[in-house]
């Protein structure tokens, strides 16, 4: 580690002076036509954000609940398609925007910005302690994997059982730097453009353009529209997103330390913890990012039952591309459990 925390000291100088809060938000624009969205948005306090959310039935105690996870760059509204095919079989489906993504907020401007994994999963279990709610499926794709698999490792006994686009994302930091074959890093490059001021900048003057050319990359074979791309664009509209979305990448590449507050999670995260929950797990293939797997190398990370598919024809944002196919994948995890 002594290696790391030379680099740290070097991109402290090298990139701190020059990252300002840059954001080409206009939070006042409004759209006139209808967009593909959830609503109404509700809003919960934790001890660091106000969790802007959806919630299918705010009143409902009994019914069974799924909480959905969008991925970068997504928004809550991936999921528009999925809530109602769980709602019809009887869930309570709550759908929480991560922090840097409208409508949720930092409440305090000290908090450090940081989308390390332990915090993405913590800011889940927050979230339903705000809500009181005990125990819940966990549903996500992308940076929601990474969110659902921490929550559903560290904290078992909340999770009835948890879905996952490309099994496993928990990561430790000791194999942040192993080498990888150029097809892989050809298709990450835009990680490691987001560790630059000019990749920083270059995301914080055309948010909407970035995503655009990522959903186009990372799922080539996917027709979306633009009504779906603006409705994700609302969610880019927040003065916390540039520097969330860059200290994801840069976090996991280890340029950017975590938040200490999260360092005890963090180093329990390193030891890549096992899930133990009920587990369904979905490789797309047709998501260069992530190649599709038959999921035997993540076996080993999964001590419960766990079933593995291949999504054929879709790319990384399953629940936007096949709603059908993550709404069933959350109703057979519920078999499982
Ligand atoms: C959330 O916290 C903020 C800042 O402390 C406060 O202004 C707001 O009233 C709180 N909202 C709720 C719903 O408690
Ligand atoms: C900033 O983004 C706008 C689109 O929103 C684009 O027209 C312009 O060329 C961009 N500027 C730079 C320097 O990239
Ligand atoms: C799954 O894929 C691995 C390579 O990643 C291969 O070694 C293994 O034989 C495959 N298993 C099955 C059941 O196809």
């Amino acid at each position: 580690m002594l290696q790391l925390n030379k680099l740290f000291t070097l991109n402290t100088l090298l990139l701190v002076p020059l990252i300002t809060r840059l954001c080409a938000c206009d939070p006042t624009a409004t759209w006139n036509s209808p967009l593909p969205t959830l609503a109404p948005i509700q809003h919960i306090n934790t001890s660091v954000l106000s969790i802007g959310y959806y919630d299918s039935s705010p009143h409902d105690t009994i019914a069974p609940v799924a909480i959905l996870i969008h991925g970068f760059p997504y928004s809550i509204h991936t999921y528009v398609d999925v809530v109602p095919k769980l709602t019809h079989r009887g869930y309570r489906v709550i759908v929480p925007a991560m922090r840097g993504y409208s409508p949720t907020s930092f409440l305090s401007p000290t908090t450090p910005r940081s989308a390390e994994q332990a915090a993405l999963g913590k800011d889940i279990i927050d979230l339903m302690d705000a809500l009181e709610i005990k125990k819940a499926i966990f549903a996500g794709y992308d940076w929601g994997t990474v969110a659902v698999n921490v929550a559903a490792a560290l904290w078992p006994d909340r999770c009835l059982g948890m879905v996952a686009a490309n099994s496993y994302l928990i990561q430790n930091r000791e194999t942040a730097w192993a080498i990888a074959p150029p097809a892989s890093l050809s298709e990450r490059w835009y990680f490691y453009v987001f560790l630059t001021p000019q990749g920083y900048s270059s995301l914080a003057n055309d948010t909407k353009g970035w995503a655009e050319i990522l959903w186009s990359k990372n799922s080539p074979n996917w027709q979306f529209t633009q009504p779906q791309l603006d409705a994700a664009a609302l969610a880019f509209r927040n003065p916390d997103y540039v520097d969330i979305a860059t200290n994801f990448y840069r976090n996991r590449l280890l340029y950017a330390p975590g938040d200490p507050m999260y360092a005890q999670l963090a180093e329990q995260l390193d030891m890549q913890p096992t899930i133990s929950v009920p587990a369904v797990t979905l490789d797309p293939n047709q998501a260069p990012v992530f190649p599709a797997m038959n999921g035997s190398a993540a076996a080993a990370h999964f001590s419960g039952p766990r079933i593995h598919h291949i999504v054929e024809g879709c790319g990384e944002n399953i629940p936007l591309q096949k709603p059908q196919i993550f709404a069933d994948a959350v109703l057979e995890v519920a078999q499982l459990a």
